[in-house]
């Protein structure tokens, strides 16, 4: 893979002249975009659509409902024509697969390749302390692990995870399995609110095989110029 193809910019706004904005600086120098909540709810998916355009979408929408909802869900979706989509593996087994299930139906009712169905394990945000306030005994690492295999088990394609925990999701889930990975700062850029993080080559050199990206691209001065560093950086410059 040409390693510029493994950045996926998280583009974070509401605004739809900023997204542009954003989306035409990168376009060309990254691997695809990733929408998630933000600009979806405020937007809808005509202008996901729109503003993708011929780029990657990586969807990241989070689908976490009853099996039927969470199906239908990713069906709708695939009228965006994401090349990456994903749900929370504590929706469970049925979930997960119905979710799969729906993806390559739908795809072949739409004569689009198939989607990657994603799953997220444990969210980021959530420490041991907060696992054991919803119930959830033990540390959060195992409970990312248990995750994975479940997700791996459903037959889906792979999970988001944090730098942290490529390298044991990579030994325990084989080399086929994506590992879609945020938290990544170069070492030029400030860390913000992310705490555990890993710079791009570290984390593909790991196992990681897409590397989401937001502010260090989309706050740099030049946003262009920041995702061509990190591209470089990937391919060993
Ligand atoms: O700006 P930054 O590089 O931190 O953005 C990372 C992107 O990845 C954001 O869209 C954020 O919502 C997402 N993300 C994350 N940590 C996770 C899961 C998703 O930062 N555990």
């Amino acid at each position: 893979m040409d390693p510029k193809e493994r950045i996926l910019v998280g583009i974070d706004t509401p605004d739809l002249t900023r997204a542009e904005s954003l989306v035409r600086s990168v376009a060309g120098r990254v691997g695809g975009i990733k929408i998630g909540k933000e600009f979806f709810t405020a937007q809808g998916p005509e202008a996901v659509r729109k503003l993708v355009g011929d780029d990657s979408l990586f969807l990241d929408l989070k689908f976490h409902d009853i099996p039927n909802t969470v199906a239908g869900a990713v069906r709708s979706s695939l009228r965006m024509k994401p090349q990456i989509l994903n749900v929370h593996a504590s929706g469970g087994r049925a979930m997960m697969t119905a979710a799969a299930q729906a993806a390559q139906e739908e795809a072949a009712a739409l004569a689009v390749p198939k989607p990657l169905v994603i799953a997220v394990t444990v969210l980021t945000s959530l420490d041991d302390e907060d696992l054991v306030a919803v119930g959830q005994q033990g540390p959060a690492s195992a409970q990312v692990e248990r995750l994975a295999a479940l997700t791996q088990d459903c037959g889906l394609d792979g999970v988001v995870c944090s730098p942290r925990e490529i390298a044991v999701l990579r030994a325990a889930c084989g080399p086929d399995f994506k590992l879609i990975v945020p938290g990544i700062r170069p070492t030029w850029s400030v860390a913000g609110d992310q705490k555990r993080i890993m710079t791009p080559s570290e984390a593909v050199s790991i196992g990681a095989d897409y590397i989401v990206i937001g502010r260090p691209i989309t706050s740099a001065e030049d946003p262009a110029e920041a995702a061509d560093r990190i591209a470089m950086e990937l391919a060993g410059h």
